[in-house]
């Protein structure tokens, strides 16, 4: 293997994989690669645009879109997000953002390129990918794939908390409703649905903290 070894993490929303991804990836020194960062950007650009959601116009939204991304300041903070020259990191984050990220990810145009775009991070390897379909479709070559999850209510509670700490308060409830329905539209959709390689290690992080979780994955690294 001429390359450096590749973590791929996913599960359904709110079961921490951008925390736990970020941490793995400081303590093991690798780069850190937030594949639903982009699918939200992509969101965004087709929302901003207002087009139809018809192959030709996806094409040119798509082509004139340049994401970038920025490691974060520091490991408690979300991944910085620009769109053509300008930061969209906290915009990414919005409840209407995430009411729509599912639809958007389920177009094959879409997926396709993101796909190429995430592969060419992961070229030579020393990456920490996170996301729905890393283990499947991305990184199916990755040498260890973790597949997170958690209960709903325990996953609502975590997704809940981050919304109050960007400033924004949302019932449980709807947090619950907008988590679950993501869940099922990403897990039901034809391409790279969500669901675990069969090789995948499950991990329910439902009380356990995320330093238990972190040191988990890092000690199975070690054991490559
Ligand atoms: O952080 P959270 O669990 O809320 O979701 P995210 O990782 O930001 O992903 C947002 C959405 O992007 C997901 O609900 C999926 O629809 C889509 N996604 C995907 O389809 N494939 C990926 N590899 C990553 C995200």
């Amino acid at each position: 293997m001429n390359r450096q070894p590749i973590i791929a993490i996913d599960g359904p929303a709110g079961a921490g994989k951008s925390t736990v991804a970020r941490l793995v990836a400081e303590q093991l020194n690798l780069l850190y690669l937030d594949t639903g960062a982009m699918y939200r950007a992509i969101t965004l650009a087709i929302l901003r645009a207002q087009i139809r959601l018809i192959p030709d116009q996806i094409a040119e939204i798509l082509d004139q879109t340049i994401i970038t991304l920025h490691p974060p300041a520091h490991p408690s903070q979300p991944v910085q997000v620009w769109m053509n020259g300008a930061d969209i990191t906290t915009e990414i984050r919005q409840p209407y953002i995430s009411d729509q990220v599912s639809a958007i990810a389920a177009l094959p145009q879409v997926r396709q390129m993101l796909k190429q775009q995430q592969q060419a991070y992961g070229q030579t390897g020393g990456i920490v990918a996170e996301g729905r379909d890393i283990g499947t479709e991305v990184f199916p070559q990755a040498e260890l794939k973790i597949f997170l999850t958690a209960s709903p209510q325990e996953r609502a509670k975590r997704r809940q908390q981050e919304l109050i700490n960007q400033g924004s308060n949302t019932e449980l409830e709807q947090v619950l409703a907008s988590i679950t329905s993501r869940d099922y539209q990403d897990s039901t959709r034809t391409i790279a649905p969500l669901r675990a390689a069969p090789d995948a290690i499950q991990l329910d992080t439902d009380g356990r903290s995320i330093t238990e979780i972190v040191d988990n994955i890092v000690n199975l690294f070690y054991l490559l």
